[in-house]
């Protein structure tokens, strides 16, 4: 089995630059996507205690013998939390049968403000070594330039719904210029899988197009999650480092946001 290339974090550490999202994947019906995930190669797993899947994510994991060290895992904070993070990010672990998370971001704005206080308890967590690194997601470069003022410390991450129709070159230069790793969700559910230019580079390269839509973030250094019920497309969804988009292509794609 071939690891995943990883792109290397602020804090520290390495992200797999594909792993498996969770969402919609509630409760038990977690497990074995899970399991799957993690028998087909998968090393990073992408939760949230609003997924009110941890505790099944966190069996799956257990139950898949892999390696503590040779996992990624994220877990998020919901906004509505604010106030109680430690208690948050202690149940997280619980359930996640874990020492410590790989990255906790928080998952929205809080009250659609960037809330420093906030920020400064996922720092708390991260100097306590509950977790190795800290982000957010759903956040405005605005709001990430606000936290950076108030605190001194750049999110390692930002997570943010991404596809062709949302390729934004400001956004990208944003992250680069602050060496902020950017993470695409929904990029497969944000996309027409039947459009004419994905569908006529999927055929050249012989593959199908979820798997150029997840290799063209591979070619930009943007984290991809894809989240699949089914194994055969988990399976398909992480074999995309057989072939390369050529940099014709990647443009060709970056063209179809609006
Ligand atoms: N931070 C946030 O606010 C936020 C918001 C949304 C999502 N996320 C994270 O990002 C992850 C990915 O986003 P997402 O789950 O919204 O959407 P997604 O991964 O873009 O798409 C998932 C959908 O695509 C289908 N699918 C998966 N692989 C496929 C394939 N190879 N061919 C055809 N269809 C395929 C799945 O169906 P089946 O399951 O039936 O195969 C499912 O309906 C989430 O699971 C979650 O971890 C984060």
């Amino acid at each position: 089995m071939t690891s995943t290339p990883t792109l290397p974090l602020r804090d520290g550490g390495a992200i797999p630059v594909v792993g498996f999202g969770t969402w919609l994947l509630e409760g038990a019906t977690a497990y074995q996507p899970v399991r799957d995930a993690l028998d087909i190669g998968y090393r990073h797993i992408d939760t949230a205690t609003g997924y009110s899947n941890e505790e099944h994510v966190g069996r799956a994991i257990a139950d898949s013998g892999v390696a503590r060290e040779d996992l990624f895992i994220t877990t998020k904070l919901p906004p509505d939390h604010a106030g109680r993070e430690a208690q948050t990010i202690e149940e997280s672990l619980r359930f996640l049968k874990l020492d410590y998370v790989d990255l906790w971001l928080i998952h929205w704005p809080v009250d659609g403000a960037a809330a420093p206080p906030v920020w400064k308890q996922l720092i708390a967590a991260r100097d306590r070594g509950q977790v190795r690194a800290i982000g957010v997601s759903n956040y405005s470069a605005a709001f990430i330039d606000e936290l950076i003022d108030a605190t001194g410390v750049t999110p390692a991450v930002n997570q943010i719904p991404w596809s062709p129709r949302d390729h934004d070159e400001k956004r990208l230069a944003h992250a680069a210029d602050n060496r902020i790793v950017l993470e695409g969700y929904s990029g497969l559910k944000r996309s027409n899988l039947a459009d004419p230019t994905l569908v006529a580079i999927a055929e050249s390269h012989g593959v199908s197009v979820p798997q150029v839509i997840i290799r063209w973030h591979v070619e930009h250094d943007i984290v991809v999650i894809p989240k699949s019920a089914h194994r055969e497309r988990i399976a398909a969804n992480l074999d995309v480092f057989g072939f390369a988009l050529t940099s014709d292509e990647v443009t060709k794609i970056d063209a179809l946001a609006g």
